[in-house]
């Protein structure tokens, strides 16, 4: 492999770059990652992939379908290089680390292939295979490969590998047009539940804390650069713990660290006004746990309007948590709180370690603590030997909850999870297509009960974008809506529908211009949706601006 410094291109040849991304919200801020390192080396990003010397799938094993739609994306690329061998392919993320080396030979139209473990080595990767004729390519090429294997689960390896990532996380590009006004910061790598029917533990590997002084300065400069909202980011946020004394400084950086089991019911603390905020028993230990992280964010950047986190692992969710929350005006009453079924029987055999209810009695605490939490989830339905009366459970479970929403998925085997070695696939496709039509059928019911509760309500809006669905000009005469106008805060021109979120995460439309977006409006709800709240401004919240 060459130096990285290699991989700067001339101001002349400065290749474009198309990047998509599959997956959850892990993906989105890894794309950023990258896209930022290759910016600052010179690469131009561009919106048509048929266009783009390098072409990126940052990819999702999470199901088949996921898998699926990348790879018809890497079909039509093989189509495309009989017309231009010279573009580089590659497939970064969860899917190159599950699938390996084996896809390049499957697929030899791939260039490189890089795991989530790996990302800065990507400008690397596209160097060496732009130094490469392109003839050779797709014949007997080896595809530039750097992937963590089955090494990534083992701590020795994985200090300096996260090393690296650290450094990609902490050079993050603060510029302000990247983020409209919300930014992703990880907390925690990787995942140590192992849920039989999920591949996030093979393709993200063992769980890492970030040091908080990392995650709290990260914060401040993502809000000095115009960032009003933060969601932290973890497969399991609220098991975040770092401990200080087994913190190791190199070049004056605290070390992220390998976790380890730790109970959260009884958290161990650090920080006498956080340890007061939070009720948290006090110990000689050193530990920064997710609440005391919380607060420190809450604390430190007061300028900071709204901080939210995902997701949210049901067992150790304790009650210092939930006070902190309480105690904290902005942090958002939202919790995204998987469950995947409302039968023990299920839950077991999916080793989730937790029984419903366990599930039942954290969402009375959180509602205890918090009156006006919303609260989401996701399930899973037909599971390897799921019965009626499982999926009876379920329906109960959703009942009891009353979710603002549920993400339903049906089960989709993984290779290389404990599911797929140990369960037949067993419930025939037509029944989880009907189970799941009777739960999205429920919940959608439950939905826009929860919704038409908010009519009559001020909420206060984090605007997001302009809705997709009813753009509309109300002055006619001006080209497409939303196409011309710019981000600064001129004088409204014109009325457009925009779209944004409640702190309890509940989508709203109102009328308003695009210079509202990202900032906080409070917005009036007159009429609900099942999915969607419809409302009119009141103010724009002056703190936003
Ligand atoms: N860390 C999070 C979720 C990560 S994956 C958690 O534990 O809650 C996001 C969701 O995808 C999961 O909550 C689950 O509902 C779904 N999922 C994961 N693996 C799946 C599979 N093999 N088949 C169907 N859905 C799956
Ligand atoms: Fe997957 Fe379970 Fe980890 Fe979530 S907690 S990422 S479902 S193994
Ligand atoms: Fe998918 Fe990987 Fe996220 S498998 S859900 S992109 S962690």
């Amino acid at each position: 492999m060459t130096d990285p410094a290699a991989a700067i291109p001339t101001a002349a040849a400065a290749p474009t770059v198309y990047i998509e991304t599959f997956g959850c919200q892990m993906n989105v801020l890894d794309t950023q990652l990258v896209r930022g390192q290759l910016q600052a080396l010179g690469y131009r990003f561009i919106d048509d992939w048929k266009q783009a010397d390098v072409i990126l799938y940052n990819t999702c094993s999470v199901r088949e379908q996921a898998e699926n739609k990348a790879l018809s994306r890497v079909g039509e690329v093989g189509m495309l290089k009989k017309e231009r061998p010279g573009v580089v392919l590659g497939v970064i993320g969860c899917m190159a680390e599950r699938d390996g080396v084996d896809m390049t030979r499957r697929h030899p139209q791939i260039d490189l292939i890089c795991g989530p473990g790996e990302l800065d080595k990507v400008p690397m990767l596209i160097d060496n295979v732009m130094k490469t004729d392109p003839k050779r390519r797709g014949g007997k090429f080896n595809a530039q490969v750097a992937l963590q294997g089955n090494m990534h689960r083992r701590s020795s390896t994985l200090a300096a590998a996260e090393d690296q990532l650290e450094m990609l996380d902490l050079s993050r590009s603060f510029d302000p047009d990247e983020h409209k006004g919300s930014a992703y910061v990880r907390i925690t790598r990787g995942c140590n539940k192992f849920c039989t029917y999920c591949v996030v533990p093979m393709t993200r590997g063992a769980e890492v804390h970030r040091p908080p002084d990392h995650i709290v300065e990260e914060c401040r400069k993502l809000v000095e650069s115009g960032v009003v909202e933060v969601t932290l980011l973890g497969q399991t946020v609220n098991h975040y713990h770092y401990d200080h004394a087994a913190a190791v400084t190199i070049n004056g950086l605290q070390q992220p660290q390998v976790g380890s089991v730790v109970n959260l019911s009884s958290p161990l603390s650090r920080g006498e006004k956080v340890r007061e905020r939070a009720g948290v028993r006090a110990s000689s230990s050193s530990i920064t746990s997710f609440a005391e992280l919380l607060a420190r964010i809450h604390d430190e950047v007061p300028a900071l309007r709204r901080l939210r986190f995902v997701t949210n692992f049901p067992r150790d969710f304790g009650d210092d948590i939930l006070q902190v929350m309480r105690d904290s005006p902005r942090i958002c009453r939202y919790l995204h709180l998987p469950v995947q079924s409302g039968s023990n029987r299920m839950l077991k055999l999916m080793n989730r370690g937790y029984e419903v209810r366990e599930y039942r009695d954290l969402i009375d605490r959180a509602r205890a603590f918090l009156p006006d939490v919303q609260i989401a989830t996701d399930i899973i339905c037909g599971f390897p030997t799921e019965t009626e009366e499982d999926h009876a459970a379920t329906v109960e479970l959703l009942k009891y909850c009353r979710f603002k929403n549920a993400f339903i998925f049906k089960y989709s085997p993984r290779p290389g999870t404990a599911a797929i070695d140990r369960f037949e696939d067993d419930v025939p496709d037509d029944v989880k297509r009907r189970r799941n039509n009777e739960l999205l059928a429920l919940q959608i019911d439950i939905s826009g009960q929860v919704h038409a509760a908010c009519v009559g309500q001020t909420v206060r809006v984090f605007v997001e974008s302009i809705s997709e669905h009813s753009q509309r000009e109300l002055d006619g005469g001006l080209p497409g809506s939303g196409s011309t106008v710019s981000l600064g805060w001129q004088k409204p021109q014109r009325v457009t529908q925009l779209t944004g979120r409640t702190d309890g995460d509940l989508i709203v439309c109102f009328d308003g211009d695009a210079s509202m977006i990202g900032s906080i409006v409070e917005v009036k709800i007159e009429r609900s949706a099942p999915l969607t709240l419809f409302g009119r401004v009141e103010q724009v919240s002056a703190a936003s601006r």
